[in-house]
């Protein structure tokens, strides 16, 4: 291919990339400006273009920026954090890659190519904020965090009396407790009450989720950031400091950013912590809590957690059944949120009739205790009767599928996979018919992919 010929499809390319990507030549001019960079930064094309470096951005010298780095040092540098302002002073946060192109030993370009974060960067602040706000004890005092001790929890299955066992156990040591268990199973809620339970009950409880943010706003979040780590970077506690005695919930620990968890490791292992950016240790004693909703053969397997940090963390295993595999605590659990929302909607509501208790009692729950407290929830605010008995009208789960299995006790000539078949596409149907036939909408209903349901449709040649 002739260069020409190149350099046509490569403009191409950078034109159709969401990532923004900055080429400059060996002496600092941009050479290349695409335009997500131009959307990213707020700057034209040609404000940019062809100009040396440094007269755009002239807070960015050869210390604080990776371009320039790059350039001078040869310096190379993957998924590095930076803010900066732009020629209006509006701050941008990013995620950039920087790489010198070398030939002959010789740098002749830079390439940095920058991934958009200043939404997600003032996200982490608010969530650092509010967060050193409910640590202030005074304000504390008068917000209402939702707190949970053992009394909240119920349930009376074996099973499930095992897991609260196990879990008083925990709240007597401090030693680090591996949660598993489905979504709505209440892992939170078990960890909450490890926590109020133990001796550290009057330092702080921290929660923060390991899914929700990138590897770089994760890491200044737990282990805090210092002035000077980076450009624009200010003095401020992360969680760990901020749970200081206390205990931090590091929720879906499954996702947490692989890289990140060497770091989790080696502070769980030294018991201090460096702000990122910082020079100065700081002792900390944290009791620390994770959970995970996929079990911890497969996230092992599947190389998403690192095994030394696993067991590290899973010094106590508590494993929660899901709410099919403790059925008898169902009913028991539907009474106690009938409680709770008589006294939210202002109802009266006594007894469940024999025909929802059967519903209820039939119901798999993917959602588990939180599925079924909404079911309830809902049943009660779509209800008409003020008191009474709370009947299976207003569910919100599929009844079909306990209707027909209840009417059609016997298989009889069928063979199980014709009648399963059959009990299949008629709960597709149904689905489909209370959704319009919003194949997206069914598919959420019966809590499959959407093009699982597609090609079970076709399977069954349902028409729609
Ligand atoms: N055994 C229980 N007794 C009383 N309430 C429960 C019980 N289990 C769960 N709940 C309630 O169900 C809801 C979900 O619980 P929780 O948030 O602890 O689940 P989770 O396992 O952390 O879910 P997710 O994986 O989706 O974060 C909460 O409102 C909680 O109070
Ligand atoms: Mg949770």
């Amino acid at each position: 291919m002739k260069s020409k010929e190149y350099l046509s499809m490569l403009q191409k390319i950078l034109h159709l990339v969401d990532e923004g990507v900055h080429v400059l030549d060996k002496n600092g001019n941009t050479i290349i400006y695409n335009d997500a960079m131009s959307k990213l930064e707020k700057m034209e094309t040609k404000e940019v273009i062809k100009k040396p470096f440094g007269e755009v951005f002239k807070n960015l010298n050869n210390e604080n920026s990776t371009l320039l780095k790059a350039l001078k040092y040869g310096e190379s540098t993957t998924n590095l954090k930076q803010t900066y302002l732009n020629k209006y002073g509006k701050e941008i946060t990013t995620i950039n890659s920087t790489l010198p192109v070398v030939v002959n030993d010789e740098v002749v370009a830079v390439v940095e190519v920058a991934k958009n974060i200043t939404k997600m960067a003032e996200m982490s602040h608010t969530i650092l904020k509010l967060q050193n706000e409910i640590g202030k004890p005074e304000i504390a005092k008068t917000k209402k965090i939702r707190k949970y001790n053992f009394n909240n929890i119920i349930g009376e299955s074996s099973n499930f009396t095992e897991v609260i066992e196990k879990a008083k156990k925990a709240s007597k040591n401090s030693a680090s407790v591996f949660i598993f268990g489905e979504t709505g199973t209440g892992k939170e809620l078990i960890a909450q009450s490890i926590h109020y339970e133990s001796k550290r009950k009057d330092k702080p409880f921290i929660a923060q989720n390991c899914a929700a943010l990138p590897e770089s706003l994760l890491e200044g979040l737990l282990f805090g950031t210092s002035k000077g780590g980076f450009t624009g970077a200010v003095d401020r506690a992360g969680l760990f400091e901020q749970a200081n005695g206390g205990t931090l919930l590091l929720d879906e620990i499954n996702s947490m950013p692989y890289e990140l968890q060497a770091k989790l490791l080696r502070v769980l292992q030294e018991n201090y912590i460096r702000r990122v950016g910082g020079t100065r240790d700081i002792a900390i004693d944290v009791r620390i809590i994770s959970t995970s909703n996929e079990h911890p053969k497969i996230i092992l397997k599947e190389g998403k957690l690192r095994k030394d940090l696993f067991y590290r963390l899973n010094v106590i295993q508590i494993s929660i059944p899901p709410l099919r595999e403790r059925k008898d605590d169902v009913l028991m659990l539907a009474h106690m949120f009938i409680e709770k929302y008589n006294e939210r909607l202002n109802k009266e509501v006594v007894s469940i009739s024999e025909d929802a208790k059967e519903n209820l009692l039939n119901y798999e729950y993917p959602g588990n205790v939180r599925e079924l407290e909404n079911i309830i929830m809902s049943a009660m605010s779509m209800s008409d009767d003020q008191a009474g008995t709370l009947n299976s009208s207003n569910f919100s789960i599929q009844k079909t599928d306990v209707e027909y299995i209840n009417n059609h006790e016997e298989i009889g000539n069928e063979g199980i996979d014709e009648y399963l078949g059959n009990l299949e596409k008629k709960i597709i149907k149904n689905a489909l018919k209370i959704n319009n036939n919003n194949i997206t909408k069914a598919a959420e209903t019966l809590k499959i992919k959407r093009q699982t349901l597609q090609h079970k449709i076709k399977k069954y040649e349902i028409n729609i």
